[in-house]
């Protein structure tokens, strides 16, 4: 059964009965359109979604992200149906590196310790001793002693961060965000000269010469915490926009800019987050439908690698 659309304060009752006949948890990431973090129970960046999903006692987990971060739910809680409101909402990073490519990559480096970013397939985790996200890309790089060679993937913008972090040289696949690689330098530019009081803040998914130009780097969490911390009065922000959503939440009293893309387009806007959508989720407690399912043998090859990042980000 599929309903339609309908007035949203009548759609969020539904979705808030539906949610405690599932006895289910909606998890959001940043990156969702507002209405569908205000229904979240929980809004995270990818490392505190994950660490949700594997301690949840919910029957149901209703996955407001993309695939990757279901299928990591999934691989962490496969006793739980794992939903996500739409199964067409990859990610550029993830739909770019094949299993096939990726073994043929690393197996020039056969002594390297591999590790992946969780923007990445089951498949591409099950080829990895370790996972990171880009909250503790850092932190997992300098676990791996000294002298070891490291291959990172998928994200080549995220490596050369990490690599200037922590003096260490990488063996990158050459992957990147397709919402990362687009915006204007131009455009920050510009917005620094008019906004003089303004810190820039940025992920790290851009592009070295934007980040160049930031005053703090960090994951969309990091990005949020610094802005309630930082005593600027105006941020001009360099990720998806979604996470303004927040910022403006916590923060009335201070200025958020969004950073458009090269040429003003609005593909800032990661066109795969946003195909889900209130109607789309509330479909998905209906139906208990769209489900991530994964076979039990590529389930327990990726979840070594997220268990050890788990363990080592305690
Ligand atoms: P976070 O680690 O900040 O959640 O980033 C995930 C992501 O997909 C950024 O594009
Ligand atoms: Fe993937 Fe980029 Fe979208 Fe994040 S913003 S989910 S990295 S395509």
């Amino acid at each position: 059964m599929f309903v339609s659309s309908s007035p949203i304060s009548e759609q969020i009752e539904r979705i808030a009965s539906l949610k405690q006949q599932r006895n289910a948890v909606i998890l959001a990431h940043y990156y969702q359109e507002g209405e569908i973090q205000d229904v979240a129970d929980f809004i995270g960046d990818s490392l505190e979604l994950s660490r949700k999903a594997a301690a949840t006692t919910a029957d149901v987990i209703v996955f407001c992200g993309v695939h990757f971060m279901a299928e990591t739910a999934k691989i962490l809680s496969p006793e739980k149906t794992v939903l996500l409101p739409d199964l067409n909402a990859g990610c550029s990073l993830a739909d770019g590196c094949t299993p096939e490519q990726f073994g043929q990559f690393r197996a020039q480096y056969p002594n390297h310790v591999v590790i992946s970013y969780i923007n990445c397939s089951a498949a591409i985790k099950a080829q990895s001793h370790l996972i990171c996200t880009s909250s503790n890309a850092v932190a997992m790089v300098e676990s791996v002693p000294k002298g070891r060679g490291i291959v990172f993937a998928p994200d080549q913008n995220l490596g050369r961060w990490v690599e200037k972090q922590t003096d260490r040289e990488l063996v990158l696949w050459p992957g990147s965000c397709v919402v990362h690689e687009t915006f204007s330098e131009e455009a920050v530019l510009k917005l620094k000269a008019a906004h003089s009081e303004a810190e820039v803040i940025a992920h790290p998914e851009c592009q070295n010469h934007l980040l160049d130009l930031a005053d703090f780097i960090g994951s969309t969490s990091k990005l949020l915490a610094h802005s309630q911390t930082s005593s600027a009065p105006e941020f001009i922000v360099l990720t998806e926009p979604g996470i303004l959503h927040q910022m403006r939440k916590a923060m009335p009293e201070k200025v958020f800019h969004e950073v458009p893309g090269l040429d003003g387009c609005s593909c800032n806007a990661c066109p795969y987050m946003r195909l889900n959508s209130l109607e789309k989720l509330e479909n998905c407690l209906i139906n208990l439908s769209p489900s991530i399912k994964i076979e039990e043998d590529l389930r327990l090859k990726a979840l070594a690698p997220i268990k050890k990042m788990l363990e080592l980000s305690k």
